[in-house]
């Protein structure tokens, strides 16, 4: 048989040392091995090695594969977070049947039923924060995002159920130490004081509500439309039901998928917005002219898009996505071996100067200038993977922000610039953003 010639890139030596560099700060990381090794270059993390690029051709290779060539990145680390029924882990058929029963949740005319609720949310929680004086705005926007999956997955009926599951997932979340993320290594006990400790028992707390609800659910006569019900009683497409530790996994996941990101997002738009006052009045001027603030309005408002497209663009919130190889991949030059992991640098892509002029500046005039392909702005990854909750993300923010700066005009309290800091997986502002209100409009 012939000898196949493998041909992998260059990149930093060593594993611990890139790791932490890509913990600390990953866009510097990044930049920096691309410009000392070139795109694509190699890393070698404490997850395996990785072939990371943020050139357009080679994403759009990457995201143009057979899904079947891939298995997801580090489920070694993921299942013992998860569980092994999350979407981010599962794998061909399984995959697939998971997003085709899943999507329609989150999207479409579903979707949109939870525009009032996300408003009512957004408007709730900003009357909580302000009456206890100057608001942190990762704080707040935490709790509109929190709020509003909760209310999506568990229905919107009962407040106390949705504080309490509200606390239970925000412990979860806190609990979450990066190096539990980046290492299987790391999930050691030692006397109930580690981070996976931590983790554990968290979690624990979270199941053990989550069963009450479930059991409270099934028991229940009453027909909900919220997602947990959905799921309760959903089938696949060969008529089977879910099992109940795949709820667990799936609930987890949205838990975890679907707040923080957004919340971060938030917070980073409401940062810019205030950086960057001819934005902000180009904005409201969109806004004023809109008339109502209705979620169908809000949603159709071309700048405030523009504005959520820009956010995303200059702070992805995941700096890179991965895939592992099941079969060898040419990539451009390159030939890769099964069991290397490939991943679109979101990132770089995002900060290319010859896709985005100026890529530092916030401007989100270049989304309503011109078009950009799925390989070139990629906030919420791509190919078979692409985030599914993505339409959803992207409409909420549209309502939470749009509510916020049309009824309410607030100021920055410190003047110094907020950058990225590594949270788990996330990547969000470095300070909680606080903001002083100087009236309602
Ligand atoms: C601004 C908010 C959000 C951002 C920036 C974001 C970003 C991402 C990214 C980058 C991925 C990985 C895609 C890939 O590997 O190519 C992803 C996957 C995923 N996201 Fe989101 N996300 C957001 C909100 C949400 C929400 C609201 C949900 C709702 C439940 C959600 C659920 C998921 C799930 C389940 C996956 C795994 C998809 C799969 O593996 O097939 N995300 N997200």
């Amino acid at each position: 048989m012939e000898k196949v010639e493998f041909r992998v890139p260059r990149g930093p030596t060593g594993t611990w040392r890139p790791t932490l560099q890509l913990i600390r700060n990953p866009r510097a990381a990044l930049e920096g091995w691309a410009k000392e090794y070139g795109d694509p270059f190699l890393l070698t993390a404490l997850n395996g090695p990785v072939v990371v690029t943020g050139r357009e051709d080679l994403i759009r290779i990457i995201h143009g594969q057979d899904p079947n060539i891939y298995a997801p990145f580090a489920t070694g680390t993921i299942v013992p977070l998860m569980g092994n029924g999350s979407m981010l882990i599962l794998e061909g058929e399984q995959h697939r049947r998971e997003r085709r029963l899943v999507m329609p949740m989150f999207h479409g005319d579903r979707m949109k039923s939870y525009g009032v609720s996300m408003q009512q949310c957004a408007l709730e929680q900003f009357s909580a924060h302000r009456a206890r004086g100057q608001i942190a705005t990762l704080d707040l926007m935490t709790d509109i995002s929190l709020e509003v999956i909760v209310r999506t997955i568990f229905g919107g009926n009962d407040r106390e159920l949705a504080l309490r599951l509200m606390d239970a997932s925000r412990a979860v979340v806190a609990s979450g130490s990066p190096l539990l993320f980046f290492s299987k290594k790391t999930h050691v006990p030692f006397f109930g004081f580690s981070p996976w400790d931590r983790w554990n028992k968290a979690k624990r707390e979270l199941f053990q509500l989550l069963d009450a609800v479930i059991d409270a659910r099934r028991d229940s006569n009453v027909p909900s439309d919220d997602i947990l019900s959905l799921l309760c009683n959903a089938k696949y497409e060969d008529g089977q039901s879910i099992t109940r530790e795949h709820i667990y996994s799936e609930l987890m996941t949205f838990l975890f998928a679907g707040h923080e990101t957004t919340a971060l997002s938030l917070t980073w738009a409401i940062y810019h917005l205030h950086k960057n006052i001819g934005s902000l009045t180009s904005l409201r001027n969109e806004l004023d002219a809109l008339g109502d603030d209705s979620p169908s309005s809000l949603s159709t408002a071309p700048y405030l898009k523009a504005t959520v497209q820009e956010t995303l663009r200059i702070h992805p919130i995941v700096t890179e996505t991965l895939r592992k190889l099941k079969a060898p991949l040419q990539l451009g030059d390159y030939l890769l071996p099964v069991g290397m992991a490939v991943a679109p640098a979101t990132v770089l892509a995002h900060h290319n100067a010859t896709t985005f002029p100026e890529p530092e500046l916030f401007r989100p005039e270049r989304f309503i200038e011109r078009s950009y392909s799925p390989f070139e702005y990629m906030p919420f990854g791509g190919g078979h993977r692409r985030c599914i909750g993505a339409a959803f993300a992207s409409y909420e923010m549209a309502i939470v922000l749009g509510t916020l700066v049309k009824r309410f005009e607030f100021e920055l309290v410190d003047s110094e610039p907020v950058v990225p800091k590594r949270r788990n997986v996330t990547i969000g502002p470095s300070t909680g953003v606080p903001i002083r209100i100087i009236r309602d409009r």
